[in-house]
């Protein structure tokens, strides 16, 4: 989302100024287009140079800067930018601008600019919570800015509380999300997506499980969330960071995923089951840990069935455009269209798992989707970001030729 953004970095002088410098430069790699506006104090922590070579424009600090290149510099930066961040935003800034004063450049490029404004509050807690940074905070966000609160811990100064300004990715997490809400092809879509596996315990310590990792539902819930969608991601055990600003509920057994999915069902309009399912369940479960057995025994551990979670969903749905998985080790096409039939499904994405560089715990998939009107599309070995590219452009088509 911020490929081909032209932003202005407004720093003000504060000893959070080198996550600014880092800042510029992952901005940068996203394909964003950077130009740094420094107060005088902030040059007293940081040379304008090190902005300059960074971002690859000239750090501007004065509006006597550059003067021969744009005769009011001022007014170029507020018109060029496509959106304003001041990161780290300290208490000075944030009450010239809470007050309108224009007596530095960047102060002056926050009242001329009309593009959307973000400020991340970075300051001793102390000043962070007086009433008077609260009060410009609060006139700020109804002037429409943005505040990105700060985190709280230790700080520079000593003491411990709100104020620190939260980590280089972060930040650009927290920038993705808002051009997202505001540009992103899905924003206004509310997705449901599952991920990873379901475990059914034998006894306190025993499970039986399967070898799903949830990247691929992983990534599509991250994907959906860089496109502006709201993603509520209910996912088994994995090892796996959830994207950011997804609403996650963490289950352990099929039970605990049906509930969770039927809670959040009537309010999506989109559902994405990549979860691996645990499909049978002990009978019982012992209370205490089973001990060892005599090998010449055995053990036999009888299993029930556990309920079909998108058969149910399939079952009731209404305004839900709904997207199975398919995972098969043979006759590929004829076990996923059967699927397609009798969970009512808009689409399945069907892989055989027992191809290489394909299925559970890998970074790659090979999958083929299907529709209920028999169509089928054959896509090639890719990542499984880009199979939640891909897949999410489909339900768009699909969902719009629907409606
Ligand atoms: N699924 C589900 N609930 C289950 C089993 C599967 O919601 N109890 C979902 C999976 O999340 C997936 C799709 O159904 O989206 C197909 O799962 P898969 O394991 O391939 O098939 P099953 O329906 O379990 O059928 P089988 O194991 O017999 O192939």
């Amino acid at each position: 989302m911020l490929n081909g953004k032209k932003i202005v970095l407004g720093v003000s002088g504060g000893i959070a100024i080198y996550k600014a410098v880092d800042l510029v430069s992952k901005l940068r790699k996203r394909g964003a287009e950077v130009r740094v506006v420094m107060t005088e104090h902030a040059t007293k922590f940081v040379s304008p140079l090190l902005f300059s070579e960074i971002s690859g424009n000239p750090a501007a600090v004065t509006m006597w800067d550059n003067r021969g290149e744009h005769s009011v510099e001022h007014i170029a930066l507020a018109k060029w930018a496509d959106l304003l961040v001041v990161a780290p935003a300290t208490a000075n800034i944030l009450a010239k601008a809470a007050c309108g004063l224009a007596d530095d450049l960047l102060s002056t490029v926050l009242l001329a600019t009309p593009c959307p404004k973000i400020v991340c509050p970075a300051m001793n807690s102390g000043m962070y919570t007086n009433p008077a940074t609260q009060a410009n905070l609060e006139t700020l966000r109804r002037r429409g800015y943005t505040v990105m609160e700060p985190d709280a811990g230790h700080l520079a100064c000593g003491v411990n509380g709100p104020g620190r300004l939260p980590e280089v990715p972060e930040i650009i997490a927290f920038l993705e999300r808002f051009t997202a809400l505001r540009e992103g092809r899905l924003r206004g879509l509310r997705f449901l997506v599952t991920a990873a596996g379901t475990r059914e315990p034998i006894d306190p310590v025993r499970y039986v499980g399967n070898r799903s990792s949830g990247k691929m539902g992983y990534a599509v819930a991250r994907e959906a969330l860089l496109q502006g969608a709201d993603v509520t991601l209910v996912t088994g055990p994995s090892a796996l960071t959830p994207p950011p600003y997804a609403k996650v509920v963490r289950v352990e057994t099929t039970q605990q995923m049906l509930d969770a999915c039927l809670a959040a069902y009537p309010d999506v309009d989109v559902v994405i089951k990549a979860a691996a399912v645990a499909d049978f369940k002990p009978r019982d479960v012992a209370d205490q840990k089973i001990k060892k057995i005599d090998p010449e025994d055995g053990m036999t551990v009888v299993m029930d069935q556990n309920p079909d979670i998108l058969k149910i969903l399939g079952s009731h749905k209404q305004q839900q455009f709904l997207v199975g998985f398919a995972a098969e080790t043979q006759h590929l096409l004829e076990n996923a269209a059967a699927k397609v039939r009798k969970k009512n499904l808009d689409m399945i994405v069907a892989n055989d798992v027992s191809q290489a560089g394909a299925g559970f715990n890998t970074d790659t998939n090979i999958v083929k989707f299907l529709y209920p009107d028999g169509t089928v599309e054959s896509l090639e070995k890719m990542s499984k970001d880009d199979v939640a590219l891909r897949l999410i452009d489909r339900v768009l088509e699909r969902r719009a030729a629907k409606q």
